[in-house]
């Protein structure tokens, strides 16, 4: 660890929904760690100065969530290979006075993938992934599945926002540098070989489809994954389907798998409809629970307890 720095922070606006403060405080405590994680409500205004503060000795580093993902990209001194791929930073690892920018998000939903034993790493090569949702949350589990190799289809209501979305990722796999901030040598520093693994550049296809092609593509889908925010609760529409029509999981093979990367509800609508039909399913809890646990590895050079984790975060959730 660095020196006797002890503190992480969450740059977040608002900072009141996150399950990161509790899972966090539990790992250090069950790690020996002294250390505390603190969300702290960041207006856009005064990012730059809670940023320039985490230069301070007394920081591991922070966590960032909406809405400065991508504004912390250009605040940094040098980016991973991951967040320059994804373009945006989820966490950020003080390393002396530099901070360096990383992306735990894509790494931690192959992680996530892992526990259902039908996707192990190699699983992905060559599998035929339907990812709806063009979002933020889509570039990270678009890019780590092509990066997996996995052949990929985004589909999104804005079919615009899916295009771009595949240009910028496969745009990064001949010049990773979007901005101007330098992309870290995965040789400089073996942490970001554990926890970039594979996230340099797309190998596998990335394709983008209309919502009128969804239909067609379901027969042949390896795994399908929501990152639109349907079926959330507080959501746009926590009853719905995400861009499905009631019988459209019928179409879908036996052993196909479904992931909802909403975990409030802990079943939502679709993963229900999947269960329904018999399919291997994963909501949003284990993505969440894995991109901790790197970001932890990446500021404490220890590795995380992850059980500890999913412990803390389920307890919060079923108290909510
Ligand atoms: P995140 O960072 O969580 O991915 P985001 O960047 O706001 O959040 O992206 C939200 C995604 O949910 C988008 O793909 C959005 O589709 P559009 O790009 O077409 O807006 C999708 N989404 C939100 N509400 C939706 C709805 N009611 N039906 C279908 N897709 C929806």
């Amino acid at each position: 660890m660095a020196g006797d720095a002890s503190k992480v922070v969450l740059l977040a606006h608002p900072a009141g929904h996150s399950l990161s403060p509790i899972m966090h405080n539990a790992a250090f405590r069950a790690a020996g760690i002294d250390a505390t994680y603190e969300a702290l409500d960041v207006p856009p205004e005064q990012l730059p100065a809670a940023v320039a503060a985490l230069r301070g000795s007394e920081y591991l580093g922070a966590n960032v969530t909406v809405p400065h993902k991508q504004a912390v990209f250009e605040l940094v001194d040098q980016l991973t290979p991951a967040a320059a791929a994804v373009g945006a930073v989820n966490t950020v690892i003080r390393r002396g006075e530099r901070l360096v920018g990383h992306n735990t998000d894509g790494a931690g939903f192959v992680r996530g993938l892992e526990e259902l034993t039908s996707f192990a790493p190699a699983g992905l090569v060559g599998a035929n992934c339907l990812v709806l949702g063009a979002g933020g949350a889509a570039r990270a589990v678009v890019n780590a599945l092509a990066s997996a190799g996995a052949s990929v289809h985004v589909i999104n209501r804005n079919l615009g926002r899916a295009t771009r979305l595949a240009a910028d990722l496969t745009r990064t796999s001949t010049s990773p540098g979007l901005s101007h901030v330098p992309v870290v040598s995965v040789a400089d520093d073996p942490t970001w070989a554990a926890t970039t693994a594979g996230e340099d550049a797309p190998v596998g296809e990335i394709r983008v489809a209309g919502v009128e092609a969804l239909s067609g593509l379901l027969p042949a889908a390896d795994l399908l994954v929501n990152t639109t925010s349907v079926g959330m609760i507080g959501g746009p529409d926590p009853g719905g389907l995400p861009l499905l029509g009631t019988d459209d999981m019928a179409a879908l093979a036996y052993d196909a798998a479904v992931v909802d990367l909403v975990y409030r509800p802990a079943v939502t609508p679709l993963l229900a409809a999947a269960a329904a039909r018999g399919l291997v399913t994963q909501n949003g809890l284990p993505m969440l629970i894995w991109q901790g646990a790197l970001a932890f590895e990446a500021w404490t050079g220890s590795d995380a307890p992850v059980e500890a984790m999913r412990l803390a975060a389920q307890q919060a959730l079923t108290a909510s």
